[in-house]
C-alpha cells in the first residue's frame, strides 16, 4: 500500500550530500549525557536541547532526516510549533527510534536482544499520523573471542526483521541497525568477520521475512578494531574492510547505508566515511552516508551546556559538523574546512 513512498522515503534518506542525525538518545542516555556537563536532567532541558538542535537555521541543506525519541516527537519548540513541523517545513523528514532498548538476553550471557515488538504496530500507526516517515531499531552485538554466539545473533536478526516487516505494513521506512559494538581489543580482522556473520544473518532474515530490500535503510557500524586493540590501522584499511564487507553482505537493491559513529570521534568518523566514498564512490551499488548521534551532537552539547546564552556558538557548531559529514558522503570533505572553527 506504501511502496512507492516508502521507496522514495528510503532514496531521499541517503540523498548525495545528506545524512541522518541521530538524535533519538532514550531518557537514560540523554540524561547520563547531561549528568556528565552538569546540565539538569530534566524534561525541559531535554525539550530544549533538541530543540536547539532542530532549530539550527540552513541544516536541511545537509541533513534529509532526524530520529527522535518517543518523548521527543511530542514536543513543540518554546513558541509552541511542533518539532514535527519545524523538521517538515526545514525539508528534514520526522524519524523514530521504536526499539525499548537491548536488555540481557536470556540463555545467552553477555549478550542482548533488543525489545519493543509487542504493540509495534499500533505505535507505528501513531507515530505515522504524527508525521514520522521512518524508525530505526538498534540491535546491539558484543565481540569477545567467544561472542557473539549464533543464538544472539540470530534473535537480534529475527527480531529486527519483524520489526521491519512491520514499519514497511505501517508506511514507516525501516533503518535496520545491527551495531556490532567497539568495546573490546579484537582486531580489525575480528571485526570484519563478525560484521559478515552479523550481516549475512540479518539480510537472511530480512529475505525470510518478506521485506523489501529497496524500502529499508542498513545502519551498521564500520569495521574496525575494538578500542582497547593494541594495534593501530589506518584510515584506509578501515575503508576498505568496511566497503569489502558490505560488498559481501548488501544487496544491490538497498539505497544506502547510513553508518552509526559508535564512539568514534566526531572527526575520525567523518575522515572514515569520507575516505570510503573518495575512494569508492560511484562504484558501489548503494550510497554510503552517516547517522551518527554522538559524532555530529558532542561538540554542540559541549558548547550549549543548556545555556540559553550559548545556543547559536552551539548551532554553529552543529551546522558545521552536519556541513562537513555531508561533504564525507560525496568523498569532498578536507580538514582545511575546519580551520577557524572551534
Ligand atoms: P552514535 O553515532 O553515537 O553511535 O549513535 C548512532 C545511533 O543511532 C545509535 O543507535
Amino acid at each position: 500500500m506504501y511502496a512507492q513512498e516508502l521507496e522514495a522515503t528510503a532514496k531521499a534518506m541517503v540523498a548525495g550530500g545528506k545524512g541522518i542525525a541521530a538524535l533519538d538518545e532514550s531518557y537514560k542516555t540523554c540524561n547520563q549525557r547531561f549528568e556528565k556537563l552538569g546540565i539538569p536532567t530534566t524534561e525541559a532541558m531535554r525539550r530544549a536541547y533538541r530543540e536547539m538542535l532542530l532549530t539550527t537555521a540552513g541544516v536541511g541543506e545537509f541533513l534529509s532526516g532526524a530520529i527522535l525519541f518517543d518523548e521527543t516527537i511530542r514536543q513543540s519548540t518554546r513558541d509552541g510549533l511542533p518539532f514535527t513541523k519545524v523538521m517538515i517545513d526545514a525539508g528534514v523528514i520526522p524519524g523514530i527510534k521504536v526499539d525499548t532498548g537491548a536488555k540481557p538476553l536470556a540463555g545467552g550471557p553477555g549478550e542482548t536482544i533488543a525489545e519493543g515488538l509487542d504493540g509495534l504496530r499500533e505505535r507505528i500507526a501513531e507515530y505515522y499520523k504524527m508525521g514520522a516517515r521512518f524508525a530505526k531499531w538498534r540491535a546491539v552485538i558484543n565481540v569477545s573471542d567467544r561472542l557473539p554466539s549464533r543464538y544472539g545473533i540470530e534473535t537480534n536478526a529475527h527480531a529486527l526483521a519483524r520489526y521491519a516487516a512491520l514499519c514497511q505494513e505501517g508506511g514507516l521506512v525501516p533503518i535496520v541497525e545491527p551495531e556490532v559494538l567497539m568495546d573490546g581489543n579484537h582486531t580489525l580482522d575480528r571485526s570484519y568477520e563478525v560484521h559478515l556473520e552479523v550481516l549475512k544473518t540479518v539480510f537472511n532474515e530480512l529475505y525470510r521475512q518478506g521485506v523489501k530490500l529497496n524500502q529499508m535503510v542498513l545502519k551498521p557500524s564500520m569495521v574496525i578494531p575494538g578500542v582497547d586493540c593494541p594495534q593501530s590501522v589506518s584510515v584506509e584499511a578501515v575503508a576498505d574492510a568496511t566497503v569489502a564487507c558490505l560488498l559481501n553482505c548488501v544487496p544491490a537493491l538497498v539505497p544506502g547505508c547510513a553508518f552509526l559513529s559508535g564512539g568514534q570521534s566526531d572527526a575520525l568518523a567523518t575522515v572514515h566515511l569520507n575516505t570510503m566514498n573518495a575512494i569508492y564512490r560511484g562504484k558501489l551499488p548503494w550510497h554510503l552516508t552517516f547517522s551518527y548521534g554522538r559524532a555530529l551532537q558532542k561538540p554542540a552539547l559541549e558548547k550549549w551546556l543548556g545555556s540559553d546564552e550559548n545556543v547559536s556558538a552551539a548551532q554553529k557548531i552543529f551546522y558545521h559538523r552536519a556541513k562537513y559529514n555531508g561533504a564525507a558522503s560525496l568523498g569532498e570533505y578536507r580538514p582545511e574546512m575546519e580551520i577557524g572553527l572551534v
